[in-house]
């Protein structure tokens, strides 16, 4: 009798201390719907507060399509460890309760038990979202009613307008019990078409190609235009990517997450398409630096990590992520500017802007123009308003303009990323969306 208790306290408290290193976490599997399974990995903030639920609960999600919130984003940008398992100082985790979703599913540790199963378009990818949040706070009933914040990166960004848009109605149904108090979209790929057509301006202006080069980027970007314009979605993707390989030709391969840095040439026989795909889907600078770290971050998830928050055997992290961007080429291009106005007209979520400013693939320019575009009851004051500096630490860390429920945070010795590039100055926009950070 003894031996069995004893068996069984043991099997209990492993299943108990079943984590990843020593941050208090929690981690789990949703299905958000038929066939679609999603992971989430939440760490508690450190703060020191009497309850972790007096902080708000930031979702942080990575872009893409296809790169993983809880590796990418968790180990290689603001989670308490980094690559190398050592503590980051500016960890989001200090402020926050850091809730990582790898999103769309197929995504990271996320599964489908059919391809069939991906997602094809934002909506349904912010669907999806409802319906894990619903899972999320089912498990966590204690998280309902604590401010709750969406941030998300690159592709990221894109998919948080329409979470927000699909989170609220939800809200004023009453079928979650949420408390969505703002988006953050983070050098986001919110126009694609303003994004391609403004990396030649910004190249030639900064010196990294001449006029030949300038001519011969924006007639790429310009027959990606067209293509969108005639509703050919699919194809406008493809040239978009042949875009990119325009830029890499004429600037020795600039890096598209930072440009004062390159890319080291290598011989490369994989299509446009695909090298473009492979450096949205990780989302960081360096390709060769990349390769190094998704070779060492994909042994992590799937050895240590994979091991520790019991993974099915069945799920490889990382191993669909080429088909999830696939299944969403045809949404690819499309913007997500409406959404926007739709939750500056008829919600009281608070939408920030904030962008590196030494990024080439969401690069500032590009989103200047749909933000000049946008129309809101606000948009005239936003125009009028006051451009601000930031300072942080004794140093400008960048300019914030903002009106009504909108907000623009240019954000200096920034590339892609801004949370690893600068923590100083993304304090900035976390405090002033959230009063924390
Ligand atoms: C955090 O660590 C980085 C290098 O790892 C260092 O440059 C920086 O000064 C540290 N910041 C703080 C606030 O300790
Ligand atoms: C996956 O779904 C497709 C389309 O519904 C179906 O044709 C196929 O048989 C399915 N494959 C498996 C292995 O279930
Ligand atoms: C923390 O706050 C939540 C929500 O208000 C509550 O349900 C929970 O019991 C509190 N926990 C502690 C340890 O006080
Ligand atoms: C938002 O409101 C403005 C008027 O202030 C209107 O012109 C615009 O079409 C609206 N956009 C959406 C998506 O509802």
């Amino acid at each position: 009798m003894l031996v069995y208790l004893l068996f069984v306290f043991l099997i209990s408290s492993q299943y108990a201390a079943g984590q990843f290193g020593d941050f208090k976490q929690d981690f789990g599997y949703v299905t958000v719907r038929e066939g679609a399974h999603m992971f989430y990995w939440l760490f508690y903030t450190t703060a020191d507060v009497e309850n972790y639920t007096d902080r708000p609960l930031v979702v942080w999600l990575q872009g893409g399509p296809g790169g993983s919130s809880t590796g990418i984003g968790n180990f290689e940008i603001l989670g308490p460890l980094d690559l190398s398992l050592q503590e980051r100082n500016y960890t989001w985790v200090k402020n926050f309760n850091v809730l990582f979703i790898d999103n769309p599913v197929g995504t990271g540790f996320s599964y489908v038990d059919n391809n069939s199963y991906l997602t094809t378009t934002n909506d349904e990818i912010a669907l999806d979202f409802v319906n894990l949040m619903r899972g999320f706070y089912e498990k966590n009933t204690e998280f309902e009613g604590v401010p709750l914040y969406i941030y998300g990166q690159s592709y990221g960004g894109k998919m948080a307008v329409d979470m927000g848009i699909r989170m609220h109605e939800a809200e004023e149904a009453g079928t979650i019990k949420s408390n969505l108090r703002g988006i953050a979209m983070g050098n986001a790929w919110i126009h694609p078409v303003d994004a391609t057509l403004t990396w030649g301006p910004l190249l030639l202006a900064a010196g990294l190609v001449d006029q030949e080069g300038y001519e011969e980027i924006q007639a790429h970007a310009r027959e990606a235009e067209r293509l969108f314009n005639e509703g050919l979605y699919f194809q406008s993707t493809a040239q978009w990517a042949s875009t990119q390989g325009a830029v890499f030709r004429r600037t020795t391969n600039v890096d598209f997450y930072n440009i004062l840095t390159k890319m080291p040439s290598q011989p490369d026989t994989r299509s446009a398409y695909e090298i473009a795909r492979e450096m949205m889907i990780h989302d960081n600078s360096h390709m060769a630096d990349t390769k190094q770290e998704v070779v060492n971050l994909y042994q992590l998830m799937n050895n240590e990590v994979k091991q520790a928050l019991n993974i099915p055997d069945h799920v490889t992290w990382g191993s669909l992520s080429n088909a999830v961007f696939n299944t969403l080429r045809t949404d690819f291009m499309k913007p997500v500017t409406d959404g926007i106005e739709k939750l500056l007209n008829e919600t009281d979520i608070i939408v920030t802007k904030y962008n590196g400013n030494l990024d080439l693939i969401c690069d500032t320019p590009g989103q200047i123009l749909w933000v000049d575009r946008l129309k809101w009851d606000g948009a005239e004051g936003y125009k009028n308003a006051p451009r601000n500096p930031i300072w942080e630490d004794n140093k400008l860390q960048g300019y914030y303009k903002s009106y009504g429920n909108f907000r623009f945070f240019w954000i200096n010795v920034a590339g892609h990323s801004v949370p690893r590039d600068n923590p100083a100055g993304s304090r900035a926009f976390l405090r002033d969306m959230t009063s924390f950070g």
